[in-house]
């Protein structure tokens, strides 16, 4: 062998446990490495995450957890721009140029009563955080303080950004408006999920979440007294058929190997027990996993509401509320960042603890950053018996496990320097 073969494998041998490259034995001690820093933050993490939890704030009003966010950068001496959206704050890390990378955590409640008697209870009746959105905000403070730390070997810039409004009120698409994705090549977000365990991640490529809209129906006929319905024209029969009708959508005119749900969740009409009201109102939601499907549905639901009116001599007038509602798209995993999270789930939490993700009839407003550029949302385990964080979100009962805050701030710290190792550029 000559001896510049030899320096030539020393080399490359000095490369492989110097770099990170998946399935080397440097891995092992940069899992370490980040795990380490992130459980050496874990109380700070906790009582971060305890004052958001214990001051709930709703929709674009996340004021006081704004200003939290924006004290704990200042400290840290990490760039932001505020505002953005209203309450959201953008920060960033590493070299200022190329490539961007984003990664994403929402920051509202919910308008919900908490049950839970503890410590650190809501201070506001009326709302929670019952979605884990404190848990998320908490996770990216988490990374925004690692990757501080790993500044220096941060091979382009990573974007963080905290936004308000995810639970229905636009707070993604304001966010993509005010620019926060400009020059950005992928985006990283996570979401606590009860049903994987604490120490374990979840993930799936392509749809994850449903696209859906809500919708609201008047149906209009002729009211007047109950005891001569010729006389009259019936809403409230009108209004039965409509909704029965709409069942079928699903039943009969969805592929039975594609998921559709319709849900009507009020009808309101009259007040009194011998009159034939003029008008019922009703409404409810449409989901479906696709977001083609979603406007077909949409499409089709307001023929049929239509057409059973005019069937029962009445008038329709469907309105899809998206003043107050943005119809929203389904959250679609890309293929490589999904496989990309997964090796990053196993360097850092182990074979075992990477699983595939359910796909769930929910919205979740990271789709919107998805119809412009590449991302992939994963589950983060939070279920641990032994404290009760057995509860769904969206439950008065909701309950964290902490043990979560260090493995989702190690995570997305790991995703975005990892991802940035593999991806910089040679020339910018
Ligand atoms: C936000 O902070 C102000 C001033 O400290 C306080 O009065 C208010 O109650 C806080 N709001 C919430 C939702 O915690
Ligand atoms: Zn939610
Ligand atoms: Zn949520």
């Amino acid at each position: 062998m000559s001896a510049y073969l030899i320096a030539a494998i020393y080399l490359f041998v000095v490369f492989l446990s110097s770099s990170t490259v998946f399935g080397s034995e440097g891995d092992e001690v940069y899992a370490k490495e980040i795990l380490g820093a992130a459980q050496k933050e874990k109380e700070w993490l906790v009582s971060v995450r305890r004052q958001i939890h214990e001051h709930p704030e709703l929709a674009f009003q996340e004021h006081n957890t704004s200003s939290l966010i924006r004290t704990q950068l200042h400290k840290l001496g990490i760039p932001y721009t505020y505002p953005v959206a209203k309450t959201g704050v953008v920060a960033q890390v590493g070299s200022g140029s190329r490539p961007i990378i984003a990664i994403r955590a929402d920051m509202d409640a919910l308008p919900l009563q908490e049950l839970v008697e503890w410590e650190h209870k809501s201070k506001i009746d009326g709302r929670m955080h019952a979605c884990g959105h404190d848990a998320h905000t908490t996770m990216l403070l988490g990374a925004a303080k690692l990757l501080s730390q790993r500044q220096d070997k941060l091979k382009g810039t990573v974007r963080l950004i905290f936004q308000p409004a995810e639970e229905g009120a636009k707070g993604a698409s304001q966010m993509i408006k005010e620019g926060v994705l400009q020059d950005v090549e992928a985006i990283f977000a996570l979401h606590i999920d009860p049903t994987t365990p604490t120490g374990a991640i979840a993930s799936i490529p392509g749809a994850l979440t449903a696209a859906g809209c809500q919708f609201e129906a008047k149906i209009e006929g002729v009211g007047g007294h109950a005891a001569a319905p010729h006389m009259n024209v019936d809403p409230v029969l009108a209004t039965s058929f409509a909704i029965l009708a709409l069942q079928q959508l699903v039943s009969r005119e969805t592929d039975p190997l594609h998921s559709q749900v319709i849900s009507v969740t009020f009808v309101k009409g009259g007040t009194a027990f011998n009159v034939i009201p003029s008008y019922v109102k009703f409404g409810g939601t449409i989901r479906s996993l696709t977001t083609e499907g979603m406007y077909h549905f949409r499409q089709r639901l307001k023929e049929i509401i239509e057409g059973q009116a005019a069937v029962h001599r009445c008038n329709a007038y469907v309105d899809f509320k998206e003043e107050y509602f943005t119809p929203y798209p389904a959250v679609v995993n890309d293929n490589d960042l999904h496989l990309h999270v997964e090796r990053v789930g196993q360097l850092l939490l182990g074979p075992d603890n990477v699983r595939e993700a359910k796909k769930v009839m929910a919205g979740e407003d990271f789709a919107f950053f998805q119809q412009l550029i590449p991302g992939a949302l994963f589950s983060i385990g939070i279920r641990n018996e032994k404290v009760g964080a057995i509860h769904s979100p969206h439950s008065p009962f909701f309950f964290l496990d902490e043990e979560a805050l260090p493995i989702g701030a190690a995570l997305h710290t790991a995703l975005a320097e990892l991802y940035l190792n593999e991806h910089k550029h040679a020339v910018h």
